[in-house]
């Protein structure tokens, strides 16, 4: 799978990380930055990864940065795209069986690393239940009524 994944300065360090273990997993990981620590601005990761997925240039998208609430927010305004902020395995799992997130988001300062990993994992590796949640899925938009 090719996985777009992006960052802030709070996430760039498990970005990192997530991008190498995901090569280990036999996936492309598309790196859209940010590299290093200083000071960015959140939205501009998440709109590129995002982005990248509405277009279908990824399959699937990871967002890291302090608590995954920000990038949640921004990447879920584009068409198509939904955003999970998880924080554990039963979290991830039922974001993919359930709600077909096409993009894990992860707060750095809240989640270690190898639990990050394992959410990844999970992530990649659960399939969409379908049925009544696609039934639910297809009613969250793009148009509320
Ligand atoms: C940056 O300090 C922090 O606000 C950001 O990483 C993120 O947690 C926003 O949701």
């Amino acid at each position: 799978m090719k996985i777009a994944v992006g960052a802030d300065h709070a996430g760039a360090g498990l970005k990192d990380r997530l991008c190498a273990f995901l090569r280990e997993l036999g996936h492309e990981a598309l790196d859209l930055g940010t590299r290093g620590g200083a000071s960015v601005d959140y939205p501009d990761f998440a709109h590129a990864v995002a982005g990248a997925v509405a277009a279908g240039q990824a399959e699937r998208g990871i967002l890291v940065c302090g608590t995954g609430q920000g990038m949640a927010m921004a990447a879920n305004r584009h068409q198509g795209v939904r955003a999970a902020v998880c924080r554990d395995l039963f979290d991830t799992g039922l974001a993919r069986r359930h709600n077909d997130a096409n993009v894990l988001c992860v707060g750095a300062r809240v989640v270690g690393e190898g639990l990050a990993e394992e959410m990844t994992r999970v992530f990649l590796e659960t399939g969409f239940e379908g049925g009544r949640h696609q039934r639910r899925v297809d009613k969250i938009g793009p148009n509320p009524p």
